[in-house]
């Protein structure tokens, strides 16, 4: 059976503390035991406890409060419990400072012992779990989004403009795998970078699809106990839990038009109300709200409510694919052989043939970013090469890059003798827009230097909506 934990012992009362370990080895814990304070503090280190009972009256050279100094000043971590005989709390008291846990009185009580026991190892097990989480959020929230391509380097900017100037509510549009997660994490350090308690300061991320029917709106607002079935206790909504922070809401295009409606509630109130309770709780958090749909189709086909569009449309920041930004494409592949040469300790690539550089150009990268990362994190791994070659690079680019070029093909504009209307190479080229974009109408403008409302009006006249 695995230990429940290991719990070191000090006393210099042998009867006490060997009643005490067995009681506790009873429980399934590990004991260690010590009666003197003569080189406790390197036992002790040793040992490495996961918790400690700790005599305050030694009655040696070294009490316990000093053993708990010498413990802090080792910087060592694990929670200490003080055993104290002294009526009055006082001593006891004087540890707490000192960074005890707490306090048990002798004569013990052993269910209490126990309970206390059982619920410090518990704790100190959280607080583990959560500074492990916290490392790897930092982490992540570390990552840079890179790109210095024209249109890129404008949309950092402006995305850094918005985050400084703390805009409460900020939407990132653009298709699977362009980098709005990178995008939103960035727009939260920006935000919040220059605070000293910069990694307390909750970043808190939701799928809105990724979560079944019946959890989704609880997890959203929180309930209260007993709003449904499964409602046992109170609870928090992510509005909550990332109060004073950032709240990623991603994938929202696809949110349940009731959700919607309390979506936007709480965006304009800027308060939440948990589900089964009468109260509205105030929020101070900045939302960014992502979705790899286009969102004014989704009005349009009924799909998503309008008056939330205009509510969320006022800050748009729309990460383009990566096909329209050639320059980051080289940068992005420099980028992750090295990380991905760290990653798995190889050499890293010091070359990219002209070959395996006009293939990675020339292709459609319908995955986006998460695409071309996964591509090289097959190549570092796959290959030992120092020089990456387009036989590098897995096949299929090669196929589908001869469709992209057939599609040029296609697209190259014959005169015909008898000459050819203007409306009629508009309409082919609206059409390709379309097709390019995945029929994005907000990108598919762009591709065209038009507004959405010309390219709607014009690709609806020629019938292609
Ligand atoms: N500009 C960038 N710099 C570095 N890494 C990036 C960049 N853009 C995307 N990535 C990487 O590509 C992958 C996909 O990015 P991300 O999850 O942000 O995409 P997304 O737009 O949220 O996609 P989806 O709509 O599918 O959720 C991640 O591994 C991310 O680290
Ligand atoms: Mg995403």
């Amino acid at each position: 059976m695995r230990k429940k934990g290991r719990i070191l012992l000090l006393d210099d009362d042998e009867l006490i503390i060997s009643m005490l370990a067995r009681a506790l080895r009873k429980e399934g814990y590990e004991t260690q035991l010590l009666y003197s304070s003569v080189q406790a503090v390197e036992k002790i280190i040793a040992w490495q406890p996961d918790m400690m009972l700790l005599d305050i009256e030694l009655g040696e050279e070294l009490n316990g409060l000093d053993i708990l100094r010498l413990l802090h000043d080792e910087n060592i971590k694990f929670p200490v419990v003080m055993l104290t005989g002294d009526d009055s709390s006082e001593s006891a008291i004087r540890a707490l400072r000192y960074g005890a846990s707490d306090y048990l009185h002798k004569p013990f009580n052993i269910e209490e012992v126990k309970i206390v026991v059982g619920r410090i190892l518990r704790d100190a097990r959280l607080q583990d779990e959560i500074a492990y989480l916290k490392k790897t959020n930092i982490a992540a929230l570390s990552q840079n989004f890179v790109g210095n391509s024209p249109i890129i380097s404008k949309l950092l900017q402006d995305a850094r403009r918005i985050a400084e100037a703390g805009v409460p509510l900020v939407l990132i549009t653009g298709s699977s795998g362009t980098g709005k997660e990178v995008l939103a994490r960035k727009i939260h350090c920006w935000r919040f970078a220059e605070r000293d308690d910069f990694e307390s300061i909750p970043y808190i991320a939701i799928n809105c699809t990724a979560l079944p029917e019946n959890l989704i709106e609880g997890e959203l607002f929180g309930h209260v106990k007993g709003a449904f079935t499964d409602a046992k206790t109170d609870k928090k909504g992510v509005f909550e839990l990332a109060d004073g922070g950032t709240l990623l809401l991603d994938e929202i295009g696809d949110m349940r038009a009731d959700l919607q409606g309390k979506l936007l509630r709480v965006l304009e109130q800027r308060t939440v109300r948990r589900v089964g309770g009468n109260i509205d709780l105030p929020i101070d958090v900045n939302i960014i709200v992502s979705t790899n749909r286009e969102l004014r189709k989704q009005v349009s086909d009924g799909l998503f409510r309008e008056d939330l569009f205009y509510r969320l449309n006022s800050f748009l920041i729309d990460i383009p694919p990566l096909k329209e930004r050639d320059a980051d494409v080289l940068l992005l592949v420099d980028y992750f052989l090295q990380i991905f040469a760290k990653k798995y300790s190889k050499q890293p690539v010091t070359t990219i043939a002209k070959d395996a550089e006009k293939l990675m150009l020339d292709y459609e990268w319908p995955g986006n970013v998460r695409e071309l990362r996964n591509m090289i994190e097959r190549c570092v791994v796959m290959e030992d090469t120092e020089k990456l070659t387009a036989s590098c690079l897995p096949l299929d680019i090669g196929g589908r890059q001869s469709m992209a070029q057939e599609r040029r093909k296609e697209f190259q504009i014959l005169l015909p003798e008898e000459g050819i209307s203007l409306e009629d190479v508009e309409k082919e080229l609206f059409h390709l827009a379309l097709e390019r974009t995945n029929h994005n109408m907000t990108r598919a403008a762009k591709l065209l230097k038009v507004s959405y409302d010309v390219f709607r009006y014009q690709a609806k006249k020629y019938g292609l909506l």
